[in-house]
């Protein structure tokens, strides 16, 4: 039972007492900040092989698209959302903490779920931003396309020049120069803006709510001409099959293009600046994720009726593809930089979140002490910001933005499914606790919200299962010889559980 302790909710909140947080947002900087952290490379980039399916180098089949089906994919992604953000809403406004699904499963599942849930977290964040920076260096290449070509060797990862089934980049392989007889395939572009980012943070650069707002507008406008552009090049033709694949084709886009939903639940970490929470976290919550459901919706009828969905398959940058398929060179080229900066504010965000996971892990003991370390100039938990930046800018040189999507995926549903069911949890073992925001209904929402995750898990290849099994094995391995040795909560402190 000691692996189940679980960390008094006093405690946790404690723990944020004396931050000196000011409680300065309301509901449309809330908004705001979930539309920052959620459009990104999903919409920009993920869409593509969500519309047309993907196979792999040697012609296997990963993947059924959904076709123009795509909308239907992103109605189901809105309410499966939905159910998790109500639960997230009322463990963010009960246990305002930075540790965010973390402290929640602490305090509800106790300790070693929560270890695999911060383990978990490291899918969501670090590797999602892999899959970010690979799709930020796609349109960053085609937004510079003209004016500052690199060689194809340094804008391409080796795993996407071996798992592609595209001739051309696979081809890369054969031709690309060598070093002790080993391909040189890396993804310069990618790694450059982590690095950036890194060092912005390390300088104890915070995204500020105001520049947020501008990156928003700047994803808005962009997303706003390319529909108003695109909308004048539809053809009808190219709705007809409209659900080529059926519902598994529906099912199975879901399951990639579900990239594009994640960051609504960053929300959460702001519980403790939030003015009013138990009004603005869940208007904030679901109004953002209602407003990109929306917007998702009306990109994918417009980009799969401005071209043949087939054609999206084979493209790392299908807004873009569509727009210059089309005829609009200029457009298209706009619409790159807004991707750029969109995808740019996606990084910051996760990469800032990040650190501060590990820090909270750290402080509990669960990770080493010097990961806890804050900087005396800068009063970031610099250790573990630049350890982020290392592991996701070295990923980020040779990996494939495709095979992050389904690992970041997997992680996240993961993470929302045990959210779901830690509010259920909470209401039975500290039903007196004051929830400035209550789930409605809260037996279906949270039992049909973890179930519906885990459906939209089950629509992911199976090589992303055996990878997510072997990510908890070793997060499990590495509990038994660090965390469970050095717990702070097992080791004398108050508990309960
Ligand atoms: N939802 C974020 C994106 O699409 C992670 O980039």
């Amino acid at each position: 039972m000691r692996l189940f302790a679980r960390k008094p909710i006093a405690e946790l909140i404690a723990e944020t007492e004396g931050s000196g947080l000011k409680r300065s947002l309301g509901a449309g900087d809330l908004i705001m900040f979930g539309i920052g952290a959620v459009i990104g490379a999903g919409i920009f980039g993920a869409i593509g092989s969500a519309a047309a399916g993907q196979t792999d180098a040697m012609g296997h089949v990963i993947r059924v698209g959904a076709g123009p089906a795509l909308v239907l994919s992103f109605l189901l992604l809105g309410c499966v959302c939905a159910l998790a953000g109500l639960c997230y809403a009322e463990l963010a406004s009960m246990i305002p903490q930075a540790g965010s699904a973390y402290a929640y499963t602490y305090a509800t599942l106790g300790e070693v779920v929560a270890w695999i849930i911060g383990w978990d977290l490291i899918l969501e964040y670090a590797v999602g931003n892999v899959a970010v920076a690979i799709s930020w260096g796609d349109y960053f290449k085609s937004l510079t396309h003209g004016w500052l070509d690199l060689p194809i060797w340094l804008t391409t990862g080796y795993r996407t020049a071996l798992l592609s089934a595209d001739p051309a980049v696979h081809g890369l392989m054969e031709s690309a120069p060598r070093v002790f007889g080993v391909p040189v395939l890396v993804n310069v572009p990618a790694f450059a803006i982590v690095t950036l980012i890194t060092m912005l943070l390390l300088s104890g650069v915070r995204e500020s709510a105001r520049a947020n707002n501008i990156m928003v507008a700047v994803k808005l406008i962009v997303l706003a001409l390319f529909l108003v552009m695109g909308a004048q090049h539809i053809d009808p033709a190219n709705y007809r099959p409209f659900a080529p694949n059926g519902f598994q084709g529906v099912h199975q886009g879901a399951a990639i293009v579900f990239f594009a939903y994640i960051g609504f639940d960053a929300i959460s970490t702001a519980a403790e600046e939030t003015k009013n929470p138990q009004r603005n976290l869940p208007i904030g919550i679901l109004g953002g994720l209602g407003i990109c459901t929306l917007i998702y919706i009306i990109v994918g009828v417009v980009l799969t009726g401005m071209v043949p969905y087939q054609q999206l398959g084979s493209t790392a940058d299908p807004l873009a593809y569509a727009l210059t398929a089309t005829g609009m060179t200029s457009i298209s080229r706009v619409v790159a930089l807004g991707a750029v900066f969109s995808m740019a504010a996606v990084l910051l965000v996760f990469q800032y979140g990040q650190p501060r996971i590990f820090f909270a892990m750290a402080r509990d003991g669960l990770l080493p002490r010097w990961a806890a370390r804050i900087h005396p100039r800068t009063h970031i938990p610099h250790v573990t910001t630049a350890l982020t930046g290392v592991f996701v800018a070295s990923w980020s040189l040779i990996g494939d933005a495709n095979e992050t999507y389904d690992l970041t995926n997997i992680g996240t549903l993961f993470a929302f499914a045990l959210v779901c069911i830690g509010v259920l949890v909470l209401r039975y073992i500290e039903p007196d606790r004051p929830r400035p925001f209550r789930v409605p209904f809260v037996w279906p929402v949270s039992v049909v919200g973890a179930s519906a995750c885990l459906y939209v898990m089950a629509g992911l290849p199976r090589l992303a299962w055996v990878r997510f099994g072997w990510w908890l094995a070793i997060g499990m391995v590495l509990y038994v010889v660090y965390g469970y040795r050095n717990s702070t909560l097992r080791s004398g402190k108050p508990q309960r559980g």
